[in-house]
């Protein structure tokens, strides 16, 4: 199978998440695809439509799911708001998956500190979903959420079903609360003093905005986090997705 072409793939549902943001659930329309089809928590999906142009997307789907996959989208460019206005049953090209995953492995038997802001959540979930069905295979596991406003956070009926279980604790914070907003306020790099972790066996996974990443990571090595346990998901434009091109650069590092 040629990884640099795309296929067409089937919107099955449009979920609106956010007013910004929308979940596509997808289905290659050849079965024989969709059934050999598998991704790691972490990796990514180019998703393009023709004459419009293609960018990646995160799956937000349980790895385990066989016949259809998501793509939780915030409208921000050409391609996302083209995508924004598809309905159930129309096609777009799929290519993938991309991207190195999480590094879930190295979390067995540690505590899992996953810090996310804003649309971050998405390529997370897949971890959350996957740690929940192993869920003895780790120590504390912990959310670390924020958003502008309680109603720009992501999934929130996810967050529920995660919190219920009793096994993921999960905070939450938001810049500008409305009504009766029980949780922090402020930037999630303020609720990492709040959470109880051993530093030396903790796996972190940020992923968000970057100035984000970028405090919420300094404040973890503040408190003796090792560098080589702190992991990050990086956005960039991309082209090829394969380290080709070196359209996603950054540094000397191909984020793609
Ligand atoms: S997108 Fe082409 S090298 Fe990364």
């Amino acid at each position: 199978m040629n990884p640099l072409l795309p296929y067409e793939a089937v919107i099955q549902t449009r979920r609106q998440e956010t007013a910004e943001t929308f979940t596509l659930t997808l289905a290659f329309r050849d079965p024989l695809r969709q059934q050999e089809y598998r991704f790691i928590p972490g990796q990514f999906n180019m998703v393009g439509i023709p004459g419009v142009g293609e960018a990646p997307f995160s799956l937000s789907s349980e790895p385990w799911r066989r016949g259809s996959f998501d793509h939780t989208i915030r409208v921000a460019g050409a391609v996302t708001s083209a995508l924004a206005y598809l309905k159930e049953g129309e096609v777009v090209g799929v290519r993938g998956p991309y991207g190195r995953p999480w590094p879930l492995e190295e979390g067995r038997g540690r505590d899992l500190l996953i810090a996310a802001g804003g649309l971050g959540l998405a390529p997370l979930r897949p971890v959350l979903e996957a740690t929940l069905k192993e869920r003895g295979s780790y120590g504390e596991v912990t959310v670390l959420y924020g958003g502008r406003a309680p109603q720009a956070l992501l999934f929130g009926e996810d967050r529920e079903r995660w919190e219920r279980s009793g096994s993921i604790q999960i905070l939450l914070t938001v810049d500008r609360p409305e009504g009766e907003w029980p949780h922090h306020i402020g930037v999630v790099t303020e609720l990492v003093p709040r959470v109880r972790f051993r530093p030396e066996e903790t796996v972190a996974l940020l992923c968000g905005p970057e100035v984000m990443i970028r405090f919420t990571a300094l404040e973890l090595l503040k408190r003796r986090v090792s560098p080589d346990r702190i992991f990050v998901s990086l956005e960039r434009h991309m082209r090829c997705a394969v380290g080709q091109c070196g359209h996603c650069l950054l540094g000397a590092i191909f984020v793609c």
